[in-house]
């Protein structure tokens, strides 16, 4: 099997591996690199658990080939805050009980992270399209919206 040396930014951390061409960014950011904040579930687009944020937009971390993030900056889950250091959104899915297993929690956190850049007077119908693309099993999802509200109120209402 060939290999492909690739170059990437993952988290502000510029990373050189050579990877096989097959190998999903989902893989390469856990096996690879250690971030294993990534969570995989369907392996085919539908669950949301993988999202990352690709060069700003987030995006399905399994149906990305490693070597298709040659050159880009990739932000996962543990760009956010850490425990002790939650940030805001993280802070706020805690207070508002949005995670119960909290398997899909890191693809919500990046899913809501790019929707928060984008949108930051998200409404509640913005928040729920936003959303509509990552499946939970446990949540029923009222919190994950509520704790979303939260923290774009918190956000906006902050001192600039
Ligand atoms: S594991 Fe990628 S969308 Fe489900
Ligand atoms: S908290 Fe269990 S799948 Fe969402």
């Amino acid at each position: 099997m060939s290999t492909r040396a690739i170059k990437v930014t993952v988290n502000g951390v510029a990373y050189e591996r050579t990877v096989e061409p097959r190998l999903l960014l989902a893989d390469f950011l856990r096996h690879m690199l250690g971030l294993t904040g990534t969570h995989v579930g369907c392996e085919h687009g539908v669950c949301g658990a993988c999202t990352v944020v690709v060069d700003g937009d987030s995006a399905r971390s399994c149906l990305l080939f490693a070597v298709q993030v040659d050159g880009a900056q990739v932000e996962t889950v543990e760009s956010l805050g850490a425990i002790g250091h939650l940030n805001t959104l993280q802070e706020a899915f805690h207070e508002h009980h949005a995670l119960q297993c909290g398997f899909c929690t890191p693809g919500m956190l990046m899913t809501v992270t790019d929707l928060m850049r984008k949108y930051p007077l998200a409404t509640d119908k913005d928040i729920r399209e936003g959303l509509s693309g990552n499946l939970c099993r446990c949540t029923g999802y009222e919190h994950i919206v509520r704790a979303v509200r939260a923290a774009v109120s918190r956000a906006r209402d902050a001192p600039a």
